[in-house]
């Protein structure tokens, strides 16, 4: 594989952006970003098919599908963010109809489910190019890389949106250091969340990285040298995972710590919305969530599992 052909790829989408418009096609991704999807697509056709985690309103999927009418373009998502009036399937749907693409199939599930019916969904195969932009916490980057792993083409490349965050970062760190034979090839980031940004860094975001990118690519030849994107030593907040699963009401964690930074900034009328907000979630949250102690709740009680396996011999 010549990854110097993909770098070139790289910078060519970073000067061009993206390769024609689409009917009506917006969404959450930068232009450089889309361009250069599209381009390894096309790059990538030979060895397999682009997949997708988090369609949103179809941009990134449509757009690849479009430029690429000779691929294969599958995309998983379960519309269970940035979906508020539950239209964004339908919105697909009429964009893939009114720029007659053909070749796009959406997967309307779960990623994990999705990825673990690999052979079903996405039958004959592999994925030479995937793009990972579902949902951004830590173990669900991480096993978005974990559950594809095996359904990947050789010499596939991997596109990871969003590693401004440091959580996602860690999450492609932690793939590498475990999977040697696969090599973080470019990384670009920006300054901040576009949520976050100034009218000039959105507008630099929007026609670049948008919130950060990996690229990760399988180099069975070790053709690559080792090289990781930057991370925090200091694992204290993966720790914590472990008392936040273990408390009472571990499921509060993210209005409990939105609580007290309201306070802790002095915003007491923000804090006191978040707090009939944790009291609204306690209400409706599943008991099966609510431990029976203060700490260390290990919700195995009543585990009904065999001992052993049922492969061993009598
Ligand atoms: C940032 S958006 C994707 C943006 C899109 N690639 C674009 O460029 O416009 C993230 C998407 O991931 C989806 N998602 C979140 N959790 C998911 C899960 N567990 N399984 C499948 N999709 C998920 C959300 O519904 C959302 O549409």
């Amino acid at each position: 594989m010549d990854f110097s052909t993909v770098g070139q790829l790289i910078v060519e989408a970073e000067a061009d952006g993206r390769i024609g418009q689409l009917r009506g096609v917006s969404g959450l991704s930068g232009g450089a970003l889309v361009g250069m999807l599209q381009r390894l697509a096309l790059h990538q056709r030979e060895r397999g098919c682009y997949l997708e985690i988090g369609v949103f309103q179809g941009n990134t999927l449509l757009s690849v599908a479009h430029a690429s009418p000779g691929i294969r373009a599958f995309g998983i998502d379960n519309f269970s963010q940035f979906d508020p009036e539950g239209t964004n399937k339908s919105i697909i749907e009429t964009r893939i109809a009114d720029n007659a693409i053909q070749n796009a199939t959406l997967l309307d599930l779960d990623y994990e489910d999705a990825l673990e019916r690999y052979t079903e969904l996405m039958p004959g195969t592999k994925a030479g190019l995937y793009f990972v932009d579902g949902p951004h916490d830590y173990r669900s980057q991480l096993m978005c890389l974990l559950l594809a792993r095996p359904h990947l083409a050789r010499n596939a490349i991997i596109v990871v949106d969003d590693c401004n965050y440091r959580h996602v970062r860690l999450a492609n760190r932690d793939f590498l250091v475990a999977h040697p034979e696969f090599k973080l090839l470019f990384q670009a980031y920006t300054p901040t969340h576009p949520g976050n940004a100034t009218a000039e860094q959105l507008e630099s975001a929007r026609a670049g990285w948008w919130n950060g990118v990996n690229v990760i690519v399988h180099d069975p030849d070790d053709v690559l040298l080792p090289m990781h994107p930057p991370t925090l030593r200091d694992r204290a907040l993966y720790e914590n995972e472990h008392l936040v699963h273990a408390a009472k009401r571990g499921f509060l964690a993210p209005e409990a710590v939105a609580f007290f930074s309201e306070l802790l900034d002095f915003h007491p009328v923000r804090a006191a919305r978040n707090f009939v907000r944790t009291l609204r979630k306690s209400r409706s949250t599943s008991a099966s969530h609510v431990g029976a102690f203060a700490s260390m709740n290990t919700f195995s009680d009543d585990l009904d599992a065999p001992r052993f396996n049922a492969g061993l011999a009598p």
